[in-house]
């Protein structure tokens, strides 16, 4: 395969499905769970950038609790201090999609090296991936925690190059964020977006080399 010389994936929201919480969210409020987690989830986004255009970094389940106290606030819904740490642990057991374990499995075999690149916390990383017994498919795990900003910045994508000894553009980078795709095709890597809910890429600049719909896609696209 002469597309690129390793994988590099994003995390949340492309390997794991955020919304697992959103039944958490529905066992304490009953109905409002799905409503939560997209709130949640962008609030936690915006928290991340925001923080670093304020040049400085807070770990991402800090910026994970703090947007889950601003939602229930918005939101009307009481949150006891137990409560708000039970639903953040439910942000470390989150499930794979589906397809994913059997596509990683794949894209293994064609002997390219895999690696996550997240605004995880490497502890909030290890734990996601080991709870879905993934570990064994990534040469390197690897968190924004050691450059202190959030992607998209691009201190963040040149972690990658860094670590892979590679230059961007032998980088294979997969994200169902369109900003996060947008970011690293901007970087300079090869970007595959994978756009889950047919939605329009963010108009940023910059355009994703390939895009599917799901993670079982990418392994043909390969020749795996
Ligand atoms: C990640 C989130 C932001 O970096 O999707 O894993």
């Amino acid at each position: 395969m002469n597309l690129a010389k390793a994988i590099v994936f994003d995390l949340y929201g492309t390997l794991f499905d955020v919304h697992t919480v959103a039944r958490r969210c529905d066992g304490y409020y009953p109905g409002r769970g799905l409503d939560m987690s997209v709130m949640w989830r962008q609030k936690q986004l915006e928290y991340t950038w925001l923080r670093t255009l304020m040049g400085q970094y807070i770990p991402f389940e800090d910026a994970t609790r703090d947007a889950l106290v601003y939602t229930c606030e918005r939101l009307g819904l009481p949150l006891s201090e137990a409560d708000r740490a039970t639903l953040c642990e439910a942000y470390l057991e989150l499930a794979p999609y589906p397809e994913v374990p059997a596509a990683l499995r794949r894209l293994q075999a064609t002997g390219l090296p895999l690696a996550i690149l997240s605004n995880g916390s490497a502890f909030s990383i290890g734990r996601v991936v080991d709870g879905a017994g993934l570990r064994p498919h990534f040469s390197h795990l690897l968190s924004v925690e050691s450059v202190g900003v959030f992607k998209p910045h691009g201190e963040v994508y040149e972690l990658a190059c860094r670590t892979l000894a590679l230059p961007a553009r032998q980088i294979l980078f997969v994200s169902s964020n369109a900003w996060d795709a947008a970011g690293a095709a901007h970087f300079g890597f090869k970007v595959c977006w994978v756009n889950r809910n047919d939605s329009p890429f963010d108009e940023l600049g910059t355009r994703p080399l390939m895009m599917i719909k799901q993670l079982d896609e990418l392994p043909a696209l390969l020749g795996g």
